[in-house]
């Protein structure tokens, strides 16, 4: 089942991260993941979830201040972190051979993608998340957004997954 578009809300640094690992664990092939969203929003916090679901066993941390930072899993894994680039830059990430990974051998996690829009790939996944405020407490709604095929049936094979998932759980 292909899917354009998926929103699901989530209460607390664990499951954001256990969102990323059930995401991780689906994909099975080069893809690039387009991570959008202020900064706090979770976006670090997930793409260290979907690394653990993709067999990475060392720690995940922001690549902020360093733009890049490669990890091994089942693929190698590239998490790019544009906050530091201007809008309009797209030019000398180009230099600096970012291309290459967008998308390349592996799996490219893209923060603060936005930023360079000329970088990403037709297909791509995009997830955008918002930190909002509620009666409960504080909450992070993460949306799935696929563009091209790819990304479309990841997102629908994401939904089904938790949607399995929930159902289990309230048995
Ligand atoms: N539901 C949630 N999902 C993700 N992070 C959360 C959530 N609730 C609170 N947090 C906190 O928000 C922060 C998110 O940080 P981080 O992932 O580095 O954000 P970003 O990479 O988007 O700037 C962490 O300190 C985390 O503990
Ligand atoms: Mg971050």
């Amino acid at each position: 089942m292909r899917l354009k578009e998926y929103s699901v809300i989530t209460r607390s640094e664990k499951e954001t991260a256990c969102l990323g690992a059930l995401l991780g664990r689906m994909i099975e092939e080069p893809m690039v993941i387009a991570l959008k969203g202020d900064l706090g929003a979770g976006k670090t916090v997930f793409v260290r979830g979907a690394a653990m679901g993709l067999g990475v066993n060392e720690q995940v941390t922001s690549p902020t201040f360093v733009l890049l930072k490669v990890y091994r899993g089942r693929f190698p894994i590239y998490h790019f972190d544009y906050y530091r680039l201007n809008e309009g830059e797209d030019e000398e990430a180009i230099e600096m051979g970012f291309e290459e990974y967008l998308p390349g051998d592996g799996v490219a996690f893209v923060e603060w993608a936005e930023r360079l829009p000329l970088l990403l790939p037709v297909d791509y996944l995009e997830i955008y998340m918002e930190l909002f405020f509620d009666k409960e407490g504080e909450g992070r709604r993460l949306t799935f957004v696929s563009h091209g095929k790819l990304a479309a049936s990841i997102v629908g094979e994401f939904a089904n997954n938790l949607s399995a998932d929930i159902n289990g759980a309230s048995n």
